[in-house]
């Protein structure tokens, strides 16, 4: 079993891969996406969304990062696609699954799931355009409005040659709505010969093993449930291995989130407030300490402010 780390705009960023990467329990991550619309950006975008590029495409804990672009023009995509390659990045991943409207408007994400013929040209594309070792995914949904397209989406993806495929068992419709839909993935395995990823509402290890047991899936990917759940992955495959684990307690978490912040704080000022709090609204759905913890730093904006109430709290 692989355990991949999730894509996720706005949350999982370097930082946070290289804290749940240290943590362990992850083969891989994808940074959040690149937007593709008619150029080739310069390195330091890809630097930008991947600073792993300067370490040889791993995180401290040498987990291998792959980049992810988003787009819908095949030639733009494959001189970025190129572009990364060449910096180093040692896989790029398409993503069709993004449901923002923004997005969608401009033909990027989930909304290329409509047109089949579409992800082909950008797979195709994008597999011709970077070396023959450097491996090309995708990331889908089962559909845009509904999961009839999905046998049409999978004859895309065969068509295409690429490497290996992750699908969140969810339509673009579905958003983020619980249940994910994880049997459904299991005509992608069937149809394909490559390794396919099953994702979506995995939060915990009784989860993940129905997850692989109804998709047939052998690999899983985890979004939400590993920003919440901190050594989730550790768990799952301690569960799959039929060892017994003892989940790391609120006080441990709460202190590496608390120096993860304080890190945050000293490189990105600006940024490091809000993040903490974003995060701690995560790790509430997991523990309440962590409720207890956002209700007392809520009110500050920047992380020297929350140091205070959160300190307080936790002596
Ligand atoms: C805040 C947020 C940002 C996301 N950003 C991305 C992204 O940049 N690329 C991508 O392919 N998927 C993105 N996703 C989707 C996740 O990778 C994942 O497919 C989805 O959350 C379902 O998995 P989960 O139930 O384990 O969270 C994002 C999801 C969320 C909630």
């Amino acid at each position: 079993m692989q355990i991949m780390l999730a894509p996720m705009e706005g949350v999982v960023d370097a930082p946070m891969r290289d804290f749940l990467t240290q943590i362990g329990g992850y083969d891989r991550c994808v940074t959040e996406f690149i937007r593709v619309v008619d150029n080739t950006y310069p390195d330091h975008v890809f630097s930008r969304f991947c600073p792993e590029l300067a370490t040889g495409g791993r995180t401290a804990a040498g987990v291998p990062v792959h980049i992810q672009l988003l787009g819908s023009n095949p030639e733009a995509m494959a001189s970025n696609a190129r572009q990364a390659a060449k910096l180093g990045a040692l896989g790029i991943d398409i993503n069709f699954g993004c449901p923002s409207k923004t997005v969608n408007q401009r033909d990027g994400g989930s909304a290329v799931l409509r047109e089949p013929a579409r992800m082909t040209r950008i797979l195709c594309a994008v597999r011709d355009a970077v070396p023959a070792d450097t491996p090309v995914s995708a990331k889908i949904r089962l559909g845009y409005e509904h999961a009839d397209d999905f046998s049409a989406i999978i004859a895309a993806i065969k068509r295409s040659g690429i490497d290996e495929l992750c699908v969140h068992a969810r339509t673009k419709k579905h958003g983020y709505k619980p249940p994910a839909y994880w049997t459904r993935v299991a005509e992608a395995r069937q149809q394909l010969g490559i390794p396919v990823i099953v994702n979506g509402e995995i939060w915990t290890p009784a989860q993940a093993r129905q997850a692989r047991s109804e998709s047939t899936c052998q690999d899983i990917m985890l979004g939400r449930g590993a920003v919440a759940y901190p050594d989730l992955a550790r768990h799952i495959r301690a569960e799959d291995a039929g060892e017994s684990y003892m989940p790391m307690a609120w006080p441990v978490i709460a202190d590496k989130v608390y120096q993860q912040a304080l890190t945050l704080h000293q490189t990105m000022p600006r940024y490091a407030g809000m993040r903490t709090k974003q995060w701690l609204r995560y790790l509430s759905q997991r523990y309440p300490e962590a409720q207890a913890t956002f209700e007392r730093v809520k009110r500050h904006k920047t992380f020297e402010d929350m140091r205070g109430s959160w300190c307080e709290y936790s002596a």
